[in-house]
């Protein structure tokens, strides 16, 4: 079970890292370069209560964060060829998810 769901997850990053950078598309650089962290890690992606105050900082502020990178989160999360859409793509996801 836990095999099987691994091989799965490895699958997906595979199909991912093949084209997701391609459209600044924020689900798939987040699953890419922040899920690892951010399903596991504060702020986790959809606990509300978390995310509420941060959401209030705004996108721009949190975007900065990312790229600069915060306490344990390297800069832009250790995906150095992310560009700043991307990265601000990937954050505006996971206020959606959070909200
Ligand atoms: C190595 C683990 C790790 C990765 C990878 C990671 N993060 Fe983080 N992230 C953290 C941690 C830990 C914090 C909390 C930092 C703190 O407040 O000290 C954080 C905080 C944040 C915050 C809140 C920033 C703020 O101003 O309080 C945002 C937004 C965020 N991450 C988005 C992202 C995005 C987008 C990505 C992918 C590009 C990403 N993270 C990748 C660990 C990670």
């Amino acid at each position: 079970m836990k095999l099987s769901y691994c091989g799965y997850v490895a699958a997906s990053i595979l199909l991912l890292s093949a084209g997701a950078y391609a459209a600044d598309n924020g689900e798939a650089v987040y699953n890419q370069a922040c899920a690892g962290c951010h399903t596991m890690m504060a702020p986790k992606t959809g606990d509300k209560a978390a995310w509420a105050p941060l959401i209030k900082k705004g996108t721009d502020a949190l975007t900065q964060s990312v790229i600069k990178g915060k306490g344990m989160m390297p800069p832009k999360g250790g995906h150095s060829e992310l560009t700043d859409a991307q990265i601000k793509a990937a954050v505006e996801f996971m206020e959606d998810k959070s909200k």
